[in-house]
Order: C-alpha cells, then sequence, then structure tokens
C-alpha cells in the first residue's frame, strides 16, 4: 500500500498544546534524561554565586537543580513561553527565594542587559523563528566573560529514544516520519555548521560543539516506557492524528511493549542516544 506523507511543521511539536502532555510524562522524562543533565551541568561549570539564566526550562527540573548549587549572592531564572509548564513549574518550586520563574518569549524579552553568568539549556532553545536575533538577545543578557551551555539533539536517527516503535506505527498507518529541516523543532539543531553560524551572527565567541554518542535510559517497566513511546513526539503526533480502533493502538501498544522488553537488562531499558554540547562565550 502506498504509505501517506504527512507534512508536520516541526514548530507543532512544541506548542501550548505540548504542555499537558509534558507536565503528565515529567517524571518519566526527567529520570530517562538524567545522564545528560549530569553532563550538562558538568560541562556549564556552575559556580554558589552565579547569576543564571534557564531558557526554555519547562517545568523547572533544572532550574531546581542549579538553584540547589547556588549560594550566597547566587540566583536563578527560568524562562518559558508556555503557560502550563511555567504554572507547573511555580506550583512545585514557588518557596525557594534563589529561583523565580519568567513566562517569556526568549527570542525578543527584555531580559536584564549584560547580567548573567551563565545562560544554561536542555532541549529548550530550538525552537526560535529567528535563531539568530533570539541569540542575540540572548547574549545581551550576559555578562562579559559570561557562558552559554546548551544540549540538543542531533539525527533523530541516531536517537533510538525517538524512533524505537516508528516501524510499528508506520507499518499500522502507512504513515512516515516527517522530513527533517531545520525549521523551529526538536531537531533544528541537529547539524553543528548550521549551529555554529547561528551563534556565530549572533556575535558568541569561543564556539564549541561536542557531539557526544550517550544514552537514555529507565527503571520503568517495558509497559510504563511503551506508554511513554506512544506519548511523546512524532510517534505520538503521528497516532494522535490517525483516530485508530483500540484494537489497533493495543496491537501497536503489544508490539512496542516486545520491542522495550528486548532492550530490557535486569531493569534497565536502554536507548543509544546521541547528542550535541553546545558551548560559547560573549
Ligand atoms: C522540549 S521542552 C524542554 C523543557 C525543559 N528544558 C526540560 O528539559 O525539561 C522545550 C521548552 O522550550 C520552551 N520554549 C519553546 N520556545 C520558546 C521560546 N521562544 N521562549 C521560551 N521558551 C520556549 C517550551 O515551552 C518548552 O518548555
Amino acid at each position: 500500500m502506498k504509505q501517506k506523507i504527512i507534512n508536520v511543521e516541526q514548530s507543532e511539536y512544541w506548542n501550548e498544546k505540548s504542555g499537558p502532555k509534558w507536565v503528565k510524562n515529567e517524571d518519566a522524562l526527567n529520570e530517562r534524561l538524567s545522564i545528560l543533565t549530569n553532563e550538562l551541568f558538568l560541562r556549564a561549570k556552575l559556580k554558589e554565586s552565579d547569576k543564571v539564566l534557564d531558557i526554555g526550562c519547562g517545568g523547572g527540573d533544572t532550574t531546581f537543580r542549579v538553584s540547589k548549587l547556588l549560594g550566597d549572592g547566587g540566583h536563578v531564572v527560568g524562562a518559558d513561553i508556555s503557560h502550563t509548564l511555567l504554572n507547573h513549574a511555580k506550583s512545585k518550586f514557588s518557596n525557594i527565594d534563589a529561583m523565580k520563574f519568567v513566562h517569556c518569549d526568549a527570542q525578543n524579552y527584555s531580559f536584564d542587559g549584560n547580567y548573567f553568568d551563565k545562560v544554561i539549556s536542555r532541549f529548550g532553545v530550538m525552537f526560535f523563528e529567528n535563531p539568530s536575533e533570539a541569540f542575540k538577545n540572548i547574549l545581551g543578557s550576559m555578562q562579559t566573560n559570561g557562558s552559554l551551555n546548551f544540549v540538543c539533539w542531533t539525527n533523530m536517527m541516531e536517537n533510538e529514544f525517538i524512533t524505537e516503535g516508528m516501524d510499528v506505527i508506520t507499518k499500522y498507518t502507512q504513515k512516515v516520519l516527517p522530513e527533517v529541516t531545520k525549521d523551529p523543532g526538536p531537531f533544528a539543531f541537529s547539524d553543528r555548521e548550521y549551529v555554529n553560524e547561528v551563534l556565530q551572527s549572533a556575535g558568541f565567541k569561543n564556539i564549541n560543539i561536542d557531539k557526544v554518542y550517550t544514552s537514555i535510559s529507565t527503571k520503568d517497566s517495558a509497559e510504563q516506557d511503551a506508554e511513554l513511546l506512544m506519548g511523546i513526539g512524532p510517534r505520538a503526533r503521528i497516532l494522535s492524528e490517525e483516530n485508530l480502533s483500540s484494537e489497533k493502538m493495543s496491537m501497536i501498544k503489544n508490539e512496542i511493549i516486545q520491542l522495550c522488553e528486548k532492550r530490557q537488562i535486569g531493569k534497565e531499558i536502554t536507548y543509544k542516544a546521541c547528542l550535541n554540547y553546545v558551548s560559547a562565550t560573549k
């Protein structure tokens, strides 16, 4: 049968509708992203007195983690465009003095100028319509000698956490994965040369982009993992467009559970991941 190609605007992967899904899966995602979060924090070399900006902070997990590392004089601002996620973050972390959340579009928000020592982001900077302008704006918020550290996905096909189960879903739906472009979306910064160009044109110096092979893992059961895989990213998008019968949905789920079981060693399910760790200075 001929495959239907869905024309998904990548930016649609992240909009206000994505918020509740992220909140629902937050703990599961934070667990899976813990190895790469540790790596991001090591690279950011946070100091107790740092003023830190966390761009696209979502539910505030990384912002909170920064706050725990700060001492006197240090504080962290989590910035996000999603009301749903920021409200969620505020409801969890409202009582921590060294941390605040700002609802804004980081592309053009008037942050305090020449203020932050460190800007960090875990998967929160790939959704800008005009990345050069957005990073110019972010640069303006940084002190002289301030540094930027973020982590983003490389090529989707090198990230099993994103692709696992996709074949099952395409088999049942006859749809194919949308083409990945540089349009705003999770994979907009897959290409290192492009990221370098964006940061250079925004005025950043000492740009360094490390492509790192790592892993994403969970102690969830295969069934819980399959549910998560079906509930996020391109897989969820295709499934939500198809309106499949509950019988077909459970056939898909069963096949994906089997895939998750095959990955399980002891209590851990692991996916190969490939990320770009990006750093630059003002
Ligand atoms: C994939 S989520 C990552 C969330 C969080 N950093 C984490 O790792 O849990 C991307 C986040 O970027 C935010 N975002 C997207 N475009 C943004 C913009 N222009 N300004 C601020 N935040 C933005 C989204 O609302 C979302 O919370």
